[in-house]
Order: C-alpha cells, then sequence, then structure tokens
C-alpha cells in the first residue's frame, strides 16, 4: 500500500500548478487568522467539554475519519464564515487516542468547486483525501458532481490533484453522486458513492482502482425499493463480526410510528458481499442506527480489528440553538462497534475512562431526590427494570434545557423526551448489563442502554450545570464522574 500512494504522489506533485498553489496558500493562511480573530466572539455557553466542534462558524459531516501518519484524523463539512451551513471546507483535527482532539489548520477550502463529503486514506508517509466537487452549473438542477483528490506529506497540508476529477459521472449521469468512502483490499482500492436511481431512489455505487486516479464501476450495490427514500447520502461499506454492513444516510424515508422521526435517517442494512461478484445481498432490513433526535451521517473507521464510528451530532432543518454564539454543529463521542443478534451495537470508546477525574459520587437516589453535576458528566444509572424509571435532567433555563429519561416495563420502551412532545422511543431488551451510562456534555446527551444495544444522541442546551432529580418509583443506584476537557475550548 506504501508504495502505492507514494508514487502517485509524485505524479501529482510533478504537475502542480505552481501559481495556482501559491493563491491557495495565501487564502489559507488568511483564513487561519481569521478563525484566530473570531473565535474571541464565541458565547461558550454551549461549547462541548469533550466532543469535537468547530472553532468558529459551522460544521456538518464527519469526514476522512482514519488512522494515518501514527495520528487519528477527523475531518468535517466546515463553513468559517457565518454559523449556518455555507460553500463547503474540510475543517480538521488529529488525536492519539479518539477522545483528545486538536484542532489543525482548515484542510480545504473551496475554489470553484464546494468540497463536500469524503473519507481518507494514508500510510506513514502519505495521505490521500478522495472528496465530491460540488460545483455549480447553468442548467437543471444546476450543480454536478464529481470526485476530486488532496494530498498531503505532513498529514496537515494538503493539495488538490490537479487532474480533478478522478470519477466525473455516475452511470446514470444523476447529478447526484457524492460522499465517497474509499478502504484498500489486496491489490485494488474500492470505493462505495452515495446517489439515487432516475425514478429518485437512494442507491450506493461500488467502484474500485489500483491507483486511485482511474476508477473502474463495479456494481449497484444496494438501492431503495421506493420506501428508502430518494437519495442515500455517506455511505460506508465494511465488515463486522463477520457480516456486511451498508451503512448510510437516506433522505425521504416517511414515518413509522417511533421510527424515523428524524428529518433524515442513518442506519444500516446487513448483508453479506462477495468480492468477485461485487454482489451485497441483504440479510436484515434498514435498522436506525442511533435513536436520538440529532445523528447523522456517521462514517467508521478500522483498526487493529476495531471498528470505530462517529456521526454529526446534529440534523439538518431543525434550530441549532448555539448558532447565535457564534458556531455551530458537534460531533458525538466516538464509539466501538459489535455486531449481536443482527444489530449493531455501540459503546463509548474505551479511552473514554481517561476523561474522568476523581472523586467519583456513588450512592442511592430516592424518590424526588436531586443530585447537581457541572456541564461535563458521565453517570452510570442502575435499577429495577422490573419498576418504572423516570430521571429528569434540568439544565434550568431557555429551549430543550429539560429532558426525560423513562423505562416503562409494560411495553419495554427506553424513552428520551424533550418535552413538548418532542420524544424518542424504542424498545429495549437487554442481552447482558441493565446499565444505563450517560454522557453528558454542555449541549449534549447520549445515553448507552446495557451492551449498547439501543443509543440515543441528543442535544440539549442547560445553561451552566445538571441537575438530576429520579422521579421513578423506586431508588435508583448512582455512579457519577465529572469529566476533564479534551478539546479546545
Ligand atoms: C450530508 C451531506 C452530504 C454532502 C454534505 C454537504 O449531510 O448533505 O451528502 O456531501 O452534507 O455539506
Amino acid at each position: 500500500m506504501i508504495l502505492r500512494i507514494s508514487l502517485i504522489l509524485l505524479a501529482l506533485l510533478a504537475i502542480a500548478n505552481t501559481r495556482s498553489v501559491k493563491n491557495y496558500e495565501t487564502s489559507k493562511r488568511e483564513l487561519e487568522e481569521y478563525i484566530r480573530d473570531k473565535k474571541k466572539d464565541i458565547d461558550p455557553r454551549f461549547r462541548p467539554h469533550y466532543h469535537l466542534a468547530p472553532p468558529v462558524g459551522w460544521m456538518n459531516d464527519p469526514n476522512g475519519f482514519s488512522f494515518v501518519m501514527g495520528e487519528f484524523h477527523l475531518f468535517y463539512q466546515y463553513y468559517p464564515y457565518d454559523s449556518v451551513w455555507g460553500p463547503m471546507h474540510w475543517g480538521h483535527a488529529s488525536s492519539p487516542d479518539l477522545v483528545h482532539w486538536k484542532e489543525l489548520p482548515t484542510a480545504l477550502i473551496p475554489e470553484d468547486e464546494q468540497c463536500f463529503s469524503g473519507s481518507a486514506v494514508g500510510d506513514s508517509n502519505t495521505m490521500v483525501l478522495m472528496y465530491t466537487a460540488h460545483s455549480a452549473t447553468d442548467t437543471r438542477p444546476y450543480y454536478n458532481e464529481t470526485q476530486y483528490l488532496a494530498f498531503s506529506t505532513d498529514g496537515v497540508n494538503f493539495d488538490k490533484h490537479r487532474g480533478n476529477p478522478v470519477l466525473a459521472r455516475a452511470p446514470n449521469g444523476s447529478p447526484d453522486f457524492r460522499d465517497p468512502k474509499v478502504w484498500g483490499r489486496g491489490r485494488y482500492w474500492y470505493v462505495v458513492i452515495g446517489s439515487k436511481t432516475d425514478d429518485e431512489r437512494g442507491r450506493v455505487l461500488l467502484y474500485r482502482s489500483t491507483d486511485l486516479l482511474n476508477w473502474e464501476f463495479l456494481s449497484v450495490l444496494a438501492e431503495s425499493d421506493g420506501d428508502l427514500g430518494y437519495m442515500w447520502e455517506c455511505p460506508d461499506f465494511f465488515e463486522l463480526d463477520g457480516k456486511w454492513v451498508l451503512l448510510m444516510s437516506p433522505q425521504g424515508v416517511e414515518e413509522k410510528g417511533d421510527r424515523y422521526k428524524n428529518v433524515y435517517q442513518n442506519g444500516y442494512i446487513i448483508g453479506d458481499f462477495n468480492y468477485e461478484t461485487h454482489e451485497f445481498v441483504p440479510e436484515v432490513e434498514f435498522q436506525e442506527m442511533d435513536y436520538g433526535h440529532d445523528f447523522y451521517a456517521a462514517q467508521t473507521l478500522e483498526k487493529e480489528g476495531r471498528r470505530y464510528a462517529v456521526a454529526w451530532f446534529n440534523m439538518w432543518n431543525v434550530t441549532h440553538h448555539e448558532a447565535e454564539d457564534g458556531w455551530a454543529g458537534m460531533m458525538t463521542t466516538v464509539r466501538e462497534m459489535r455486531l449481536f443478534n443482527n444489530r449493531i451495537l455501540m459503546k463509548p470508546v474505551e479511552t473514554t475512562v481517561n476523561l474522568r477525574q476523581e472523586p467519583k459520587l456513588e450512592g442511592q437516589l430516592y424518590l424526588n431526590e436531586v443530585v447537581e453535576f457541572g456541564q461535563a458528566v458521565e453517570l452510570f444509572i442502575d435499577a429495577d427494570l422490573d419498576q418504572k424509571i423516570e430521571l429528569h435532567l434540568d439544565g434550568r433555563s431557555g429551549a430543550l434545557s429539560k429532558v426525560w429519561l423513562r423505562w416503562d416495563p409494560q411495553v419495554g420502551k427506553v424513552v428520551v423526551d424533550r418535552g413538548d412532545g418532542d420524544v424518542r422511543q424504542v424498545e429495549w431488551e437487554p442481552i447482558g448489563s441493565r446499565t444505563w451510562r450517560i454522557l453528558l456534555d454542555a449541549s449534549s446527551l447520549e445515553l448507552f442502554c446495557g451492551e449498547g444495544e439501543v443509543v440515543f444522541s441528543s442535544r440539549v442546551f442547560p445553561l451552566g450545570g445538571w441537575r438530576l432529580t429520579n422521579l421513578s418509583p423506586q431508588p435508583v443506584n448512582m455512579l457519577s464522574y465529572s469529566l476533564r476537557r479534551s478539546v479546545a475550548d
């Protein structure tokens, strides 16, 4: 793999156009100065302590989630100039352990193209980004999407390939052709790309290449039968515990009872895949990955046999309450994934324990008893699942500052209720542990039930610390740690 990437790099460097590279470098320098300056205007009240958020401005999808050059990298869709979506850049952070994140200079800035979502591959010397160039056109639908490469030898500064695009057109010519996720196997690179059919059904396309530059279309990996939306964004495709998982973010799936209540969905299909025929045979129907209010565009990476996921901790077309503070959007905690009984289990990455601060608080909380915490807390709750549980987390002020967590043994559902009917709920059948693990930060809640069979990620906006009241008709056992800061403030 090392040889392949390094050779490409030499070829790319040889044809780089030095004059436009210079302009690009100047724009990048000016942007970093702007970010440094603008940071002073941010209101910190909702800034996360241990979730990655943009230094200023807007963040959406995780991109290029990878382990390259001895570090984890997490790029993201970024618009630095306002806390709403705008011409897309790639923000960048790196981490030694998936919980401590260091801000790095903006990796990609838009020129003729916007830098939409994509992925990263590399080795100890070189990193290659493959991303979607979203460009304006004169004719309907007034945009087109192709795939670009950019590369780096230091993991910080990226040059766009001068021979872009490397993949110019979906087989059916659809202008919606985006979010490449690349991986290597044997002598080939493979990529999955989100797209749609001519009659507006979401689909995922599979390609392969020996050099990342020339791509051969292999198959339509999967497509919506009509019920799974009109566009599949941000696909990812990987083996997990002996099965294949097609993870994607379908747009246009209709709400069904408790399911699909967010504006867009994020979920997966489990099946089998054959590298000879390039055929994916689905075995289990689409399931949501996370049941909370704010979870989208998840991307994964594999390291030493473990598969980690991270997602955009927001949703499209909802109010982003932090936007008035000069920033918007953050990442979920990184989770480790396992497959069990045809369902993905998600647990906070093991290194989350490194955020814990002593002393821990331990004890029983009786009905109506209250306990107060700071903004960044990890909680373990144990109670009798044959009886009801109700916990109230009060952030004391403003919109979306209160949340109720419930369990009703009669219906067997866990409920996350942000008030005013803003409820997410799902059946839970513990397969082992019966503990709830809750991660609270300055504007978020993540609830992991049991072994991670059911997970909710929801944004909530407390002012100051958290106040927890036990409203259950039973005492609950509680263990808590306050968590230390692991991201820039
Ligand atoms: C998903 C998405 C991607 C696209 C990016 C643009 O949230 O719409 O499909 O590449 O965001 O910012």
